[in-house]
């Protein structure tokens, strides 16, 4: 059975000080909640601080970015390595980082190839734009990013990885997708893909999570869903009773 999995992604929002009074309210209810793998993704300035706080808790703690290359004249980016001194987990390819800062298939595979070799859970976004959608390219676009994106992984770390199916549509919009359309991206498209890559085993491991416009009403319609593992939260990543709310769901659709 596939651990359910619930991470927030912060994106660009919380300082500092604003990150530890959200943590400190937060992880000591989050941590109450066994059962579900809890991933918080703070900006990067923020890692440091908020792994403190979690030291001693079930919480993970994850990046939002990072680059390929171990070290060396990148300025302004962030190592694996650094990463990996604070962070269990990192996200890859989100679909703001796609559209706003040039990440391609390719750039997403290097990332992913040095998750890799540094050790660290990645979760890998995927998902069409509101005009791949409108022009039924769905399978198409999903499919071929899954592919192109976790390309030359080996069969052995393939389990670790936990995709992300991110409709570019649904995110930060509060229009959802609805539970039967996600389960039908993510079981009918997303894991044969994955199955093509690595093998029926091994795709049967991997996670999938759903993530835009998820809030603690609508998270039970996705983790009803045989095909969706857990939700990769944003807005309401940032509301206490929201994600207490999402991972409380999580645990009684799931049966953990
Ligand atoms: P929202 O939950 O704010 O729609 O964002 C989803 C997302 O992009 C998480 O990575």
């Amino acid at each position: 059975m596939r651990t359910p999995f619930v991470a927030g992604n912060w994106k660009m929002n919380k300082t500092i000080a604003e990150a530890r009074e959200l943590v400190s309210t937060m992880a000591p209810q989050l941590n109450a909640l066994t059962g579900v793998e809890r991933v918080l993704c703070p900006p990067f300035v923020a890692l440091n601080e908020v792994s403190s706080l979690l030291k001693g808790t079930g919480l993970g703690l994850g990046a939002q970015n990072m680059h390929w290359e171990e070290k060396g004249a990148f300025t302004g980016e962030v190592s694996p390595a650094m990463v990996k001194e604070l962070c269990g987990y990192v996200i890859l390819g989100h679909s703001e980082r796609r559209a706003y800062f040039g990440e391609t298939d390719e750039t997403v595979n290097r990332k992913l190839l040095a998750a890799q070799k540094f050790d660290l859970t990645p979760i890998v976004c995927v998902g069409e734009t509101l005009e791949q959608y409108g022009s039924n390219r769905t399978r198409e676009v999903v499919s071929s990013q899954t592919l192109l994106g976790l390309k030359g992984i080996s069969p052995e770390f393939a389990p670790r990885i936990v995709v992300a199916y991110e409709p570019v549509w649904a995110i930060g919009t509060g229009k959802a997708s609805s539970g039967a359309n996600a389960q039908s991206v993510q079981g009918g498209v997303i894991r044969p893909a994955l199955a093509e890559l690595f093998g029926a085993d091994a795709a049967q491991a991997i996670r999938i999570l759903y993530g835009g416009s998820v809030t603690a009403s609508n998270a039970a319609e996705f983790f009803s869903q045989p095909d969706i593992d857990g939700a990769l939260v944003g807005g309401a990543s940032l509301k206490v009773d929201e994600f207490v709310g999402i991972v409380t769901q999580a645990k009684s659709e799931k049966g953990v």
